[in-house]
This record gives structure tokens, sequence and C-alpha cells, in this order.
């Protein structure tokens, strides 16, 4: 999928992409806000000949006006794939087990797969290949850290997250990273689980850094601001890493708070290539998943 997001991407800087889901149309619905994956979606199916519907969380309330199931499988009939922005990850897995077409999951509690794809692909860009690279992140063992870990060890890439003790990665995502990891095609990528950021960017050819409070945990907010200050991803941490480190953020960014202003605009940070590789990466999910359709 990801070379089909290089060979999307250039046809569509080329001059535009041929309309390979002519008279498609996805369903997204959201139960949270969203800039990115919002737009990159709707804009990936218009370039690709098809359209998209935002559904808000006030028209669907999904599990609340109506079952989830039922939701599934009235939207089967009337599009032909569905993206889902959910706050409980069983929600989005309710949705693909009584839909009969492909469910996208556009973040959920647990993970957030389609920003992954994007970042495989920046990093992809900047350094050739993800294998043998260093990835580290700093701060909350969240959703977006949990498809990092994921998409690293798939690809061959080692991954290091340094969190505050009760902020770690959830561990039956850990366990499948570990399974992913062994069955690597070579050498096995490692992953290091630590507290330390300035042992965790040593060597780092990749510093990823995401909101200290995710949606959803918004009453948490002043517990957190007192815990996660000394994973601040400023300049002193980037200059202990590689020289070529490149800065990652899934954004939105907090700026002040997980990542200073003066790397999130300075020369090491890719943050906006970063957001706008969600289109291209965005094209090549949904290619795969509806032109067989
Ligand atoms: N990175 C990301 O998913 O951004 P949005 O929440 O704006 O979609
Ligand atoms: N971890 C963040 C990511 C936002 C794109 C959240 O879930 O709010």
């Amino acid at each position: 999928m990801l070379d089909l997001a290089v060979s999307l991407k250039q046809e569509y800087q080329a001059g535009g992409n041929s309309p390979l889901l002519k008279g498609k149309v996805l369903g997204m619905v959201f139960q949270k806000p969203s800039l990115r994956t919002r737009v990159s979606f709707d804009m990936a199916m218009r370039h690709l000949g098809g359209d998209a519907l935002y559904l808000s969380p006030s028209e669907i309330g999904l599990g609340k006006r109506e079952a989830i199931a039922d939701v599934a499988r009235v939207l089967s009939g009337y599009v032909h794939g569905i993206m889902a922005r959910v706050f409980e990850h069983d929600h989005v897995m309710q949705l693909a087990q009584w839909s009969s077409i492909p469910v996208i999951n556009g973040l959920s509690d647990y993970n957030h797969p389609c920003q992954g794809m994007a970042d495989a692909l920046t990093i992809k860009e900047n350094f050739g290949n993800l294998r043998g690279l260093n990835i580290t992140f700093i701060g909350d063992g969240n959703n977006v850290a949990v498809s990092l870990m994921h998409i690293c060890v798939t690809l061959g890439a080692n991954f290091t997250i340094a969190s505050p003790e009760g902020y770690d990665i959830n561990p039956i995502a850990i366990e499948k990273a570990r399974q992913i990891a062994s069955a690597f095609n070579g050498k096995s990528p490692s992953l290091n689980f630590l507290r330390d950021p300035h042992k965790a960017v040593r060597d780092a050819h990749v510093i990823y850094t995401d909101t200290w409070t995710s949606m959803g945990q918004e009453e948490e907010t002043k517990i957190r601001e007192k815990v996660f200050p000394p994973y601040q991803v400023n300049a002193e941490l980037v200059g202990e890493a590689r020289q070529d480190v490149i800065v990652m953020h899934c954004l939105p960014a907090h700026r002040g708070q997980e990542i200073t202003d003066e790397v999130a605009d300075g020369s090491h940070s890719v943050l906006f290539p970063q957001a706008h590789n969600r289109l291209h990466a965005q094209k090549a999910i949904l290619v795969r998943l509806l032109s067989v359709n």
C-alpha cells in the first residue's frame, strides 16, 4: 500500500489521478472533531473520481440514537465504504462486523492506523526505507504511539518510547508488536520501553510526539499537565539525537506543551509534509479497499 501511495502521489503531482473510484462514495462517520482525517479522506475520494459524505456526531448518534449494528447494515446499502472515528475501539470493530462493505478506522482510543501509514510514507521519503532506522516516540503511550509502533516493526524499524509511569502503551498492543517483530523477515526490529526521554532519543533518526491529553481524556488535562513537562520535545532534546533526525507530530500540536515552536517550525521538522501525506496514504487505502467492490 505504501508503494501505491508513492505512485498515486507522483501521479497526482504530475497533473491528477485517474478516476479509479468513479461512482464510489465513502461514508465518513465522526464521533470526534477532525481536520486532517476528514479533509484528506474527502479530497482523496474527489481526486480519485468518487465522493464522500460527512456524518457528524449529532446526526448519527452511533450506539445512542441507533444501535451500531443497525447503522452498519443501513449504511452498507447506501455507500461503498465507511471511515469511522470513534471513542471506543470496539465500536469501529462492531461496524466492521456488521457491515458488508469495507470499514476504515479513522482513529479510536486504541490506535490510528491511517496516521501510521502517512507516517511511514513520510519516513520513507526522508530515509528511503524504514528498515534498521531508530524511531523514538516521546510522551503518552496513546493511539498514535500504538500505530507507529506497529508500522515500525512491520517494516523493520526499531521502536523506542519514553513515557512516564502510568502512561505506558497498552500491553495487548505491545504483545502484538513483539509478535510482528519476531516474525520479521530479516534482523528482528527492537522494541524499547523507557522512562528517560534523553536516553530514548540517543541515535534516533525520528523523534515523534503527540498531545499529552487525547480526545476523550479532557477531564485528566490538569493532572497530565503536571506529569508530562519533562517529555517536551524541545531544541535541547532534539540536539541529543542524530544530526539528520526528523521531528514528527500527527497534529494538532499544543505548542509550548509537547513541542516547542522552535522545534515545530525548525529545520528538523517535517510536520506539514507529514500532514500532507495523509492525503496520499489515504488514497492508497481507499484504492486498495474500494476499487475491488
Ligand atoms: N492527525 C489527525 O488525525 O488529525 P485530525 O484529528 O485533525 O484528523
Ligand atoms: N492522540 C490524539 C491524536 C489526534 C489526531 C487524540 O486521540 O486526540
